[in-house]
């Protein structure tokens, strides 16, 4: 007879190996996924080399999708409907920005999101810049979430279970009196750009419990704010923002958990 108990044990470890079908990559797998990375990474890299006061978000869209195009990748927000070959977000605006005509001036913080497809494997790498001089708080802003991101990307390790890689992001966000955006999350990568699981929250989720096991890929993005806790809808359907404009920054990258170091498959090396 099968107890209550032992039917929960069975159905816990039946729905492990569902996740770790969806979420443990093949070799083959990760080479394509080394390939795309370095291909988002690359994109991401000539749009900095483009990025300064005068030009349009508009403009440096187009240069992603002419690397793109040479490197035979395929948009990911554009093949689910955004306007757009790479998310472009400038300061109230915090993520999904759709490229337009407004130009950049001094002082201006711009968010790059790329991601792309390249042979049916997805990566997704962001970096946020300010234009021009910027203040005390505003560098240590950005400090505060890189670091955060390249903790997360380097504590992925097998073995760890992912709340408390998300514990240490909230507490990084915490010791310079910032905040974590806690509805927007951290998530796997893979044959799809969203892969299972879709949603790792950027804070302590005691209820979290997924252990991370050797080939499976994260794409960390912690966004972290001056003050605010949520990111809400703009009049379009796609620009998100705070509800007090409070300033955010987001780093982002695509990480291969490895039997030893964590590889990073978006490095801008
Ligand atoms: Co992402
Ligand atoms: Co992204």
């Amino acid at each position: 007879m099968v107890t209550g108990h032992q039917l929960f044990i069975n159905l816990a470890y039946f729905i492990h190996l569902i996740q770790n079908k969806f979420l443990k990559h093949s070799e083959k797998d990760i080479e394509g996924l080394r390939k795309s990375g370095r291909i988002v990474a690359r994109v991401l890299l000539e749009m900095i080399n483009v990025l300064k006061p005068g030009i349009t978000t508009f403009q440096l869209d187009q240069t992603a999708g002419k690397f793109l195009k040479l490197f035979k990748a395929n948009s990911a927000p554009r093949k689910m409907g955004f306007p757009g070959n790479t998310c472009i977000s400038v300061n109230e605006i915090i993520a999904h920005g759709i490229p337009n005509k407004s130009v950049l001036k001094c002082g201006d913080r711009v968010n790059i999101d790329v991601s792309a497809e390249h042979k049916g494997y997805y990566s997704d790498v962001a970096y946020t810049v300010i234009l021009g001089d910027s203040n005390h708080e505003t560098n240590k802003l950005l400090e505060c979430a890189k670091r955060a991101t390249l903790k997360a990307v380097s504590m992925s390790v097998a073995g760890i279970c992912v709340n408390r890689i998300s514990k240490i992001i909230e507490e990084i966000a915490r010791e310079d009196d910032f905040t974590v955006i806690k509805n927007l999350c951290s998530h796997g990568v893979g044959t799809q750009l969203h892969a299972f699981p879709e949603n790792i929250v950027n804070y302590y989720d005691p209820e979290e419990t997924l252990i991370l096991e050797e080939g499976m890929v994260i794409a960390w993005e912690p966004y972290i704010s001056t003050c605010a806790v949520r990111a809400i809808e703009t009049e379009n359907e796609w620009n998100l923002t705070t509800h007090n404009k409070s300033d955010v920054a987001q780093f982002e990258h695509t990480v291969l958990v490895t039997g030893g170091k964590p590889e990073i498959l978006t490095t801008l090396d």
